[in-house]
């Protein structure tokens, strides 16, 4: 028998540092978490009944592979509305099983073997393997702290060659909260056009962002064709069970997904999408107020990390804040570890994220105001103990 059946692609991804976290942390009781990557809030009542109506009408079949028209007409409004971006309902959008689904359809679309993907880090720890498992090579690109965790161009530059298919962008940015300024991504914008490279932009949190505009990218100046837009519903209207996203870009390409994703997926799931549609619908009023909520949380958050020398650039978007820990004298890997068994409070170590997360840890303030009081409280012990 050989050592394994598995495909060597499979056997050398890494587990996620994320999974291996709270694998200890459900062992333990009186946990904080500031771990969580997902909305605290249940569904807005009106999205949930909808999908309660849809099945209880016995919408329970399959829809057509792209998804239900009426959502995709809704969507393709609702991006127009917002974003001043056209998309045909007909061939320019995909339903798919949340962004997780739509990254892998992306990436299996475009790679062929040892295509290159630009992936500016710290990021969304999906990336890298969605790129990998489609036959291709991650080039990660670190953004820093001092530069507020955008791109830098020069590096952008740097680390293009001959092989570089796409730029995988993901702003407003998980971890780092950090969302891209319209300069960034103009500077992206040339760079993708100067090399004829394709964009795949990840904008999940494009609604939760405080006091500064979300820019999408597919809406700049001749990026639109150049661009696979991914969103959906699991952050901004804390859908993150009913697993509905979708890709938006030039028909061309979204054939190309839409192929890959007919024979894996289907079609997304129908109740779901009956409640996607009554996201778009009706939604707006309730993404308002956990917005007010999570800026709340992340002014507390941020102002009392900032008070106990753990410096943590302002995060604009998202609901994630990215502090300095080295003021502490320990890696970031050691300070989540003892400030879970020390104080219960867990947070998920920067380098989870890739490149550039050395000596930071995230912290999501997606759990209760009270809760994070009590974390930083614990927070101040540990940090008295140490440094
Ligand atoms: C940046 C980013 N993209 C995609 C996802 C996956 O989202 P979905 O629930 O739509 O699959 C996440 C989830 O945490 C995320 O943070």
């Amino acid at each position: 028998m050989k050592a394994s059946y598995l495909a060597t692609r499979v056997v050398n991804l890494k587990p996620s540092g994320i999974r291996k976290f709270f694998d200890i942390v459900a062992t333990m009781q009186d946990v904080i978490s500031l771990g969580i990557g997902e909305p605290d809030f249940n569904t807005p009542e009106a999205i949930t009944q909808a999908g309660v109506r849809s099945l209880q009408a016995g919408r329970t079949h399959y829809t057509s592979n792209a998804g239900l028209i009426e959502l995709r007409q809704a969507l393709s409004k609702h991006l127009y509305g917002l974003y001043g971006v056209e998309y045909d309902p007909v061939g320019e959008i995909l339903i798919s099983v949340g962004v997780s689904e739509a990254l892998y359809l992306a990436m299996t679309a475009l790679l062929n073997p040892g295509d290159e993907v630009i992936v500016p880090t710290p990021c969304f720890v999906a990336y890298q393997a969605e790129v990998v498992l489609a036959g291709g090579v991650a080039v990660e690109l670190p953004c820093r702290a001092e530069d507020g965790f955008q791109i830098n161009s020069q590096a952008l530059r740097a680390a293009i060659t001959p092989r570089t298919k796409a730029i995988l962008l993901g702003f407003p940015n998980n971890p780092t909260g950090a969302v891209a300024s319209r300069e960034a991504l103009l500077e992206v914008a040339r760079i993708a056009e100067q090399h004829d490279l394709v964009v795949v932009s990840d904008e999940l949190y494009d609604q939760l962002v405080y006091g500064v505009p979300h820019v999408c990218f597919p809406a700049l100046p001749g990026m639109r064709q150049r661009t696979i837009l991914l969103g959906g519903f699991s952050k901004n209207y804390a859908m993150t069970g009913w697993r509905i996203g979708f890709a938006a870009g030039p028909a061309d390409l979204i054939k190309g997904l839409l192929r890959v994703h007919q024979y894996t997926i289907m079609s997304a799931p129908t109740p779901a999408q009956d409640a996607a549609l009554e996201a778009l619908l009706n939604g707006l009023p309730a993404v308002e107020e956990m917005r007010n909520e999570y800026n709340r949380r992340r002014q507390l958050i941020v102002s009392g990390l900032n008070r106990l020398g753990l410096t943590t650039v302002e995060p604009h978007g998202a609901f994630y804040a990215f502090p300095n820990i080295s003021v502490t004298g320990l890696d970031e890997e050691t300070f989540a570890g003892k400030l879970l068994e020390e104080e219960r409070v867990a947070v998920v170590p920067g380098t989870a994220f890739g490149p550039g997360g050395e000596g930071f840890v995230r912290c999501s303030y997606a759990t209760a105001y009270e809760k994070i009081e009590e974390a930083l409280r614990r927070i101040e012990r540990f940090t008295q103990r140490y440094g």
